[in-house]
């Protein structure tokens, strides 16, 4: 189980240090949140801070869009450093077209689905996907609770397509990573389990400890 913690329950103010402790405490990719007000009702930030923090790891960057349109911005976010870059199904009128400008500036491409949205919706893009993102919370904040019945969703594609990376987001903690695991995800993000830690390198550890005893059992 890789673990992405997601730099939303990081300390803005020191953005770069931050990237820099959770790289250290053994975080295999940096998750990061960018939103736009509109496809949620949140903000973040976007290239510009992506790029100012980029030197603070070497681990992968992973991109999480929620934005619409994000098309629009794919070159942006490629010359900010971003690895890996989700954008939402329900986001981009022209996906193939998306796809294809994140693999063509040699990032991996990956698609969201939010929890409402039905997972055959990303089944025609599988074959050009890195990874397909399931939202276990309504996507827009932090902290809120794990929808469990999202891990169906895992386990559809996990049977249609068992290369593919499946990643979830949201409401992962020591008391849902166990289910994620059994269900078949490679990779989980947490924020406030993470960040909210007393000691981050404990927390991560703990946390794919608790996924490697569920597929153990
Ligand atoms: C929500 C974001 C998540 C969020 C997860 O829209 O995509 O990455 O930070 O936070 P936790 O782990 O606190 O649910
Ligand atoms: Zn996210």
């Amino acid at each position: 189980m890789q673990i992405a913690p997601s730099v939303l329950s990081a300390d803005f103010a020191k953005l770069g240090t931050e990237i820099e402790e959770i790289t250290q405490a053994g975080a295999d990719w940096i998750h990061l949140d960018v939103m736009d007000g509109h496809f949620v009702p949140n903000l973040t930030f976007g290239p510009p801070v992506i790029k100012m923090v980029r030197g603070f790891s070497n681990q992968p960057f992973d991109v999480h869009l929620m934005i619409d349109r994000p098309s629009r911005y794919i070159e942006n976010f490629l010359k900010a450093g971003a690895d890996i870059i989700s954008f939402h199904v329900e986001a981009e009128p022209d996906i193939d077209k998306t796809i294809d400008l994140i693999a063509a500036g040699g990032a991996k491409p990956a698609l969201a689905v939010k929890p409402g949205t039905p997972i055959q919706t990303v089944y025609p893009y599988l074959d050009k996907l890195y990874m397909v993102l399931v939202m276990t919370v309504e996507p827009g904040f932090g902290g809120q609770s794990f929808m469990g019945d999202m891990l169906e969703k895992v386990r559809a594609l996990k049977a249609k397509a068992p290369e593919l990376l499946v990643q979830v987001d949201g409401g992962i903690n020591l008391d849902t990573i166990a289910e994620a695991a059994k269900a078949g995800v490679d990779c989980c993000v947490a924020g406030t389990s993470v960040f909210g830690a007393e000691d981050r390198e404990q927390r991560i550890f703990a946390l794919k400890a608790r996924a490697f005893d569920a597929i153990a059992k």
